[in-house]
């Protein structure tokens, strides 16, 4: 499988979701990348469900949406009601993940866990079939923009050999600072999708942006 690119809708400008969001659909973006931000988990707050639900009536492609909350569990079934396809939670908040990842899967969505920067791949070891899609965070969740944090590279190798030992479907998101100067470099190690928020949006021409991560 060839990667995927996601674009992260936090760096487009909300003032203007309608044309931002067309841009996506029109580009060759494969996902759109949905952060969703609580001022608890993290320090930072961004916006919830009805704007997920706007910006669904421009768009067909999948929503993968990126919980930085807590308590995700208790809005499972209010995000897919707004459009959600992929529904990631953090495995720091997530006491009981494996009935939170059920749970996803049984409201008929793809279940993601995103690990934070200190967090440890091997925590997945006795889950891992049963997670769609990890995402790995390279940079600390709360806000775009952020430098790439270099030991990602080690962690994407780690979390490939585990999903090939344990013959699992796992695809590996990278969030967080991706640009064409680490892209490549994230897919030999064993990524599959990478999100790009400011690198995309911030840049003169987005949809070439995003051929260009697309081909890189
Ligand atoms: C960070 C978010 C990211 C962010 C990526 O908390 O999860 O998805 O939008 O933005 P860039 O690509 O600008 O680092
Ligand atoms: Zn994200």
């Amino acid at each position: 499988m060839s990667h995927l690119i996601a674009p992260s809708i936090l760096a487009a400008d909300f003032a203007n979701l309608q044309s931002e969001s067309e841009m996506l659909e029109k580009s060759n973006a494969d996902w759109f990348h949905i952060d969703v931000m609580d001022g608890v988990f993290v320090p930072n707050i961004s916006f919830g469900m009805p704007i997920i639900k706007a910006i669904k009536k421009f768009s067909n492609k999948p929503f993968d949406v990126h919980l930085m909350i807590v308590e995700p569990q208790k809005y499972i079934n209010d995000f897919k009601a707004v459009g959600a396809d992929i529904l990631t939670v953090h495995y720091e908040v997530c006491n009981h993940l494996h009935r939170t990842l059920q749970e996803i899967k049984a409201a008929g969505m793809k279940a993601g866990v995103a690990l934070n920067p200190h967090t440890n791949v091997n925590v997945l070891e006795n889950i891992i079939q049963d997670i769609d899609l990890v995402c790995i965070m390279s940079v600390n969740p709360g806000f775009g923009g952020q430098s790439f944090i270099e030991s990602t590279y080690e962690k994407v190798s780690t979390l490939k050999e585990m999903i090939v030992k344990k013959n699992a479907k796992t695809l590996i998101e990278i969030d967080g600072g991706v640009t064409s100067e680490n892209a490549r470099k994230l897919i030999d190690c064993g990524a599959d999708v990478l999100v790009a928020g400011s690198f995309v949006f911030k840049s003169d021409n987005p949809i070439e942006t995003i051929e260009n991560l697309k081909t890189v």
